[in-house]
């Protein structure tokens, strides 16, 4: 077992640790891991873009409005003011950093392109064409690999995160770390850690998200001692690409905002029956709706249809979905694309301040993983990178500042395995993994009731008690490992589910149709 020793530990190489990293001071001693290679994870596939407010005709106002309309009253005022008023200065560092952000030229004057998505009163997305996420991963991760004061250790995946008692409360110190290519799982000691470990939407059957979104950091805080909040919000995307080998395929929100069209399968708009925004809605009402009419229909998937842009616009906007779908037989410029809804991001998360800091001392929560206030019951779109880069900063200006010496690391017990086996069955997790997710997509999806919630909770119970078992008796696995920790998202998620006595935002749950007048959040204590 080998022992590593860094100032700052950053769980996650996405958008928000790669921002915490770059945002510390030079002096320090930076670790980061990704469990698998650096650039593989939600970030890399982000396509919309990222909200700022840019353009003389919006403004912050306007952007915190339409924020707290999509949040359906659960955002925390302090969170959203700070994330739009630092946007703009987060766009000029990643500019800094070398993202070139789409532009246009007017007369002799460059400026950005923004674009629109749903909820969103003014065009305020800067994007670049339909592969932001992906030219912002590549750019931070050039800039890390100029830095010798940090260290990336791919293919590396936390385990638990290592806490000690001080002064009566919990610290944490570092985490175990398996090392899937050699089976070996190391200690990493740190003065602080970070969680940046990205969402959770693979508890579901279909989600938009790869497949390294398994919620590790949310149940690591779990186990470690955090409080966790809104889990019960989770956003699906109401157009994922329906095709046999699409794969967790997004058609970006940018489509309608730029004036693509739902469609039912006879051709029909639909979309002007449930919103007067229409296409342009928030997520929450837009997925419903095609969830309604899929349902009412008995259909597997509704269309998309952006053909009337011809073929210039399209192929300029949209080159990225243009191309995959074209791979999969589907010309975009031509005809409509099959859409259904799908799992896409995780609102909730660990419960943290304004700074990152979570309830144990010395762990940090950041992006996905965590719950800053700011999404609310609803996340509007392209807010979660924004909040990503303004977190990230955030966190490490109050690392900067806080920082405890370095913990003893005799004091560490070693990872011990010596009283457990090699696996005979491994088809055991896969079978688990499957039932999970496929009992969370029909009992716990877009309309939930409380008879279903409570058929998933009974299935959670039995499938906590057998993956229990297989931990305590097997050699660990990243398999395993992050189904022991989907397992525990599902529990926060139905939990949080059954506790919320209304519809509100993502939440939508026949036995409550209505709005209760009490605007609470959904905390869960360990
Ligand atoms: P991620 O980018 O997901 O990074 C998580 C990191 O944690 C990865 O490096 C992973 O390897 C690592 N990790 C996880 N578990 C462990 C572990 N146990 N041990 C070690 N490492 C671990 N948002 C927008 O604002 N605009 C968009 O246009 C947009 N488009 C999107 C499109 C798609 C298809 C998807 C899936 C999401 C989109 N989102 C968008 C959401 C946004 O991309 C994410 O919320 C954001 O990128 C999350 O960044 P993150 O750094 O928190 O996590
Ligand atoms: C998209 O491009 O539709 C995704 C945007 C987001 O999730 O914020």
């Amino acid at each position: 077992m080998a022992i590593h020793q860094h100032d700052v530990l950053i769980i996650g190489s996405g958008a928000a640790g790669l921002t915490c990293a770059l945002r510390l001071p030079e002096h320090l001693s930076i670790a980061v891991l990704s469990k698998g290679a650096i650039s593989y994870g939600n970030t890399s596939h982000a396509q919309g873009g990222v909200a700022a407010v840019l353009d003389q005709s919006d403004s912050l106002d306007a952007h915190i409005e339409d924020t707290h309309i999509a949040g359906a009253g659960l955002c925390r005022p302090q969170a959203v003011k700070k994330t739009v008023e630092e946007g703009p200065a987060a766009i000029d560092w990643l500019v800094q950093q070398g993202v070139k952000f789409t532009r246009f030229e007017e007369g002799d004057v460059l400026s950005y392109h923004l674009t629109q998505e749903g909820g969103h009163s003014h065009r305020r997305i800067l994007h670049v064409a339909d592969a932001t996420g992906s030219a912002i991963s590549t750019a931070l991760i050039q800039q890390v690999q100029t830095k010798s004061h940090i260290k990336v250790y791919e293919h590396r995946m936390a385990v638990d995160l290592i806490t000690t008692e001080e002064d009566k409360q919990q610290r944490c110190i570092g985490a175990y770390v398996h090392h899937g290519p050699s089976g070996n799982t190391d200690v990493f000691i740190a003065r602080c850690v970070v969680l940046a470990t990205g969402g959770a939407a693979n508890v579901y059957l279909f989600s938009s998200n790869p497949d390294v979104a398994t919620g590790d950091g949310i149940a690591m805080a779990w186990r470690a001692g955090c409080r966790i909040a809104n889990m019960e919000f989770m956003q699906f995307h109401p157009t994922c690409l329906y095709h046999p080998d699409a794969n967790n395929f997004l058609i970006t929100e940018a489509v309608r905002g730029e004036g693509g069209r739902l469609l039912l399968p006879n051709g029909e708009p639909f979309m002007h029956r449930f919103d007067e925004r229409a296409e342009l809605a928030p997520r929450d009402i837009v997925a419903r709706a095609i969830d309604f009419e899929m349902k009412r229909l008995g259909v597997d998937c509704l269309y998309l249809d952006i053909s009337h842009r011809g073929a210039d616009f399209i192929l300029h906007h949209f080159p990225t979905v243009y191309a995959r779908c074209l791979q999969l037989g589907i010309d975009m410029t031509k005809e409509p694309i099959p859409i259904v809804p799908a799992a896409h991001y995780t609102c909730g998360g660990v419960l943290t301040n304004l700074q990152g800091e979570t309830d144990v001392k010395g762990l940090y929560a950041i992006g996905e993983t965590a719950s800053t206030g700011l999404h609310g019951a609803n996340r509007m779109a392209s807010n979660s990178l924004l909040e990503c880069f303004v977190f990230g900063k955030s966190a490490a200006d109050h690392i900067s500042q806080h920082l405890a010496p370095m913990p003893d690391a005799a004091q560490v017990p070693e990872w011990d395995d010596s009283q457990v086996t090699d696996s005979d069955e491994d088809v055991v997790i896969s079978h688990n993994w499957d039932e999970l997710r496929r009992f969370m997509w029909n009992y716990v999806g877009i309309v939930r009731t409380v008879k279903r919630l409570e058929r998933a909770m009974h299935r959670i119970d039995l499938l906590k008690g057998e993956i229990t078992e297989y931990y305590s008796n097997y050699r660990i696995s990243n398999d395993l490992l992050e189904l022991r920790n989907l397992v525990v998202i599902g529990e926060l998620i139905v939990r949080s589910a059954l506790a919320r006595k209304e519809s509100r935002g993502l939440h939508y749950i026949l036995d409550y149709p209505a709005l209760s007048q009490e605007l609470t959040d959904t905390v869960l204590t360990p």
